[in-house]
Parts: structure tokens; C-alpha cells; sequence
């Protein structure tokens, strides 16, 4: 899944950022496809879902992806909150924005996908009803994720939903897996940067480890903005 992971510092067209940037397009998506069947027995999808369904989106409702990727996530949500609603997603690599771009031209789908990074949101305060972030959290060192916790904060209406879906048990991994998700937050200490981002009640639900599968278990993150 991460045969194309680096820091950027400033690519053409892509947002400078210490977090770990992906690129690769169509190309992301066919591996992402391969691991999350194959390796993962689609626990990858079964996050993604399960994200969708905490959010409880509503027709008519704000929503932001932050590190979209190529788009799967928004195009989902862009389909629950109807044409009432409005949808963004920003991520730092303009070849998973411009895929998440050619993916809802394809279904007819009005997403405004934009290069942009977490730490520095391009959107006003107060805009969004809900955030959403899938697997993207490990791939940001801590400051960048305090920082980009505020930010998400700043940019949600008060009493807005923030769900967080992340890979956890950074302990258990090694080899390559530990090296690519050196980000990888536990649990509590993801929800005590959420907590002190200014956000309660806060509920967790955890996706352990499947047997005879790669998949490194995950938790879900359901926030409400103070
Ligand atoms: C594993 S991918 C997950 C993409 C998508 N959310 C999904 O579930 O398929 C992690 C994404 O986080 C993005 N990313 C890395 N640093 C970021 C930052 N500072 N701000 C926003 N996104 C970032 C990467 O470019 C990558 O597309």
C-alpha cells in the first residue's frame, strides 16, 4: 500500500508538509485494492464503512475529508448528504487529488477535491457540520497532529462531528510496517489529543487484528466539537 510514500517538501503542485504524502493515482488505488482483498480481507472497505455509518450524515450537511487520497471516502459521503449538501477533500498530492478529481467526473458526482494539508486548512472557521479522516493520522508526526487536530476544530460548527479511523498497535509492528507507520498512534493517545483539540463527549470502537489476515487492527474515533 505504500509502494509510493514520501515527505514532500514542495513537488510541483504539491502542499510542502512533514507528514507522510502518497502518491500514484490509479495506481494507488489498484494496490490498495490487491492488499485490502487479499492482504487485508477488506477491512480496509469495512473501516471506510463503518466511518460512513458513525457519521450519520444527513441530507443537507458540510463535510470535509482531510487526506481524501484519491476520493473513495468523500464520493461516499457526497452520496448521503445529497445535492443539498456540499463535500470537500484536501489531501498534499495532486495525483490523488486529480484521481479523486476523475472519480466523481466519472459518476457525476460534485466534490470540491483540493492540494491542501491538515495543519493549515484552507477553509474559513465554522464551515464544516462534519470532518472525517481515514488512515491518515499515522502518517503524521504528534505536533503535526495536535496542529492539525486544531485546525479541524477551528474549521467545524460548534456541536460538529469529528470520526477519526486509524490503524493502532504501533508496538505490535515491525519491519516495513512499523517504518511506514511510525505515526501510529494507540488509542488513548489519539483520544487525548482529540480531547485536549476541545472535543467531548468522545466514543471509541475498536477492529482488532483478523486472524490469518495482515490487517493490524484499527480503532474508530467518534468526537463531538465542545
Ligand atoms: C493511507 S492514505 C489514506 C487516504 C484515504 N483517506 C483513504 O482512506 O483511502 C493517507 C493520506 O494522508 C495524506 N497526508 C499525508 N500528510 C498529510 C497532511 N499533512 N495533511 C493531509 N493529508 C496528508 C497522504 O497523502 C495520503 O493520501
Amino acid at each position: 500500500m505504500h509502494s509510493s510514500a514520501r515527505h514532500s517538501h514542495g513537488a510541483a503542485n504539491e502542499a510542502p508538509t512533514k507528514g507522510l504524502t502518497m502518491r500514484g493515482g490509479w495506481r494507488y488505488d489498484l494496490h490498495g485494492w490487491f492488499i485490502d482483498t487479499f492482504r487485508f480481507r477488506g477491512q480496509g472497505r469495512e473501516l471506510r464503512r463503518r466511518t460512513a455509518m458513525l457519521a450519520q450524515l444527513r441530507s443537507g450537511e458540510q463535510v470535509l475529508d482531510v487526506g481524501c487520497g484519491t476520493g473513495t471516502l468523500a464520493l461516499e459521503a457526497r452520496k448521503r448528504v445529497g445535492n443539498a449538501g456540499r463535500v470537500c477533500g484536501i489531501d498534499p498530492s495532486s495525483e490523488q487529488i486529480a484521481r479523486a478529481r476523475a472519480k466523481a467526473n466519472r459518476h457525476h458526482l460534485s466534490v470540491e477535491f483540493q492540494v491542501g494539508v491538515i495543519e493549515q486548512l484552507d477553509f474559513p472557521d465554522q464551515t464544516f457540520d462534519v470532518v472525517l479522516s481515514t488512515l491518515m493520522m499515522h502518517h503524521l508526526p504528534t505536533p503535526l497532529k495536535r496542529q492539525g487536530l486544531s485546525e479541524i476544530a477551528r474549521v467545524l460548527k460548534p456541536g460538529g462531528r469529528l470520526i477519526i479511523a486509524d490503524f493502532t498497535h504501533k508496538k505490535q509492528r515491525q519491519g516495513q510496517g512499523a517504518r511506514f507507520h511510525a505515526g501510529g498512534s494507540d488509542l488513548q493517545d489519539l483520544v487525548n489529543m482529540v480531547t485536549e483539540a476541545g472535543f467531548a463527549p468522545i466514543e471509541t470502537e475498536e477492529m482488532p487484528p483478523l486472524r490469518f489476515s495482515a490487517f493490524p487492527g484499527a480503532a474508530l474515533i467518534r468526537a463531538r466539537k465542545s
